[in-house]
């Protein structure tokens, strides 16, 4: 039986118009949209810095709105570059607000670091998301070096490598929303 479309929220960390990850997200869209319909979240450069002073009931209201779409969402996709050996601080920034209201305890989640380089902001995305408690599995997370060379501007994955290894994180994600279950170890 086909099962229904999900809703998946993505994240970019680069908020550049141009972005490669912006770029990916448009492909997996693409490939997965008989699967998941990909809203692309908007509102990072919005976010204000994080204060725990700040983090009550009645937090700022786009810090309101943020978590209202990180809850309505089956699932999230982040893609983000490393800047200066980490991740984009923007990035780091609204992962932060979520820290005390739990938005990413047990939600699926594909983490994708799309870069020059990008290991070492992939592990410290991977240690952030497994601390907050989000569900991932060895294959909903995917490290793309060089991705300037394997996303197109149409949205195109255009490395078959880089495809394939996408292919599989999609399903992985598919099956991750199907079947509630949790792995925690995620090979960190
Ligand atoms: C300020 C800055 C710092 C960067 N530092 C790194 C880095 O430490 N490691 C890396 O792999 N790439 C680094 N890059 C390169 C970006 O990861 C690369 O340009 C990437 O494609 C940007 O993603 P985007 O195309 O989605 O904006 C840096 C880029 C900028 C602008």
């Amino acid at each position: 039986m086909q099962s229904s479309v999900k809703k998946v929220l993505a994240i970019s960390g680069s908020t550049r118009k141009a972005s490669s990850n912006l770029h990916l997200i448009n492909a997996i869209g693409a490939l997965a949209a008989d699967r998941m319909r990909i809203t692309v979240f908007d509102g990072l450069m919005n976010i204000p810095p994080f204060n725990p002073d700040d983090d009550h009931e009645q937090p700022p209201a786009v810090i309101m709105a943020f978590r209202k779409q990180l809850q309505e969402a089956d699932a999230i996709l982040i893609c983000t570059p490393e800047y200066a050996m980490g991740l984009p601080g923007t990035l780091k920034n609204a992962i932060d607000w979520t820290v005390s209201s739990c938005e990413f305890s047990n939600k699926p989640v594909a983490a994708i670091t799309a870069s020059s380089m990008g290991n070492l902001a992939h592990a410290s995305l991977l240690a952030t998301l497994k601390v907050i408690e989000a569900r991932m599995t060895e294959d909903t997370q995917l490290l793309i070096s060089f991705i300037k060379t394997k996303v197109n501007s149409n949205g195109e994955i255009t490395d078959a490598d880089t495809l394939t290894s996408v292919q599989r994180l999609i399903a992985a994600l598919c099956e991750l929303m199907e079947s509630g279950k949790q792995e925690s170890g995620m090979g960190l």
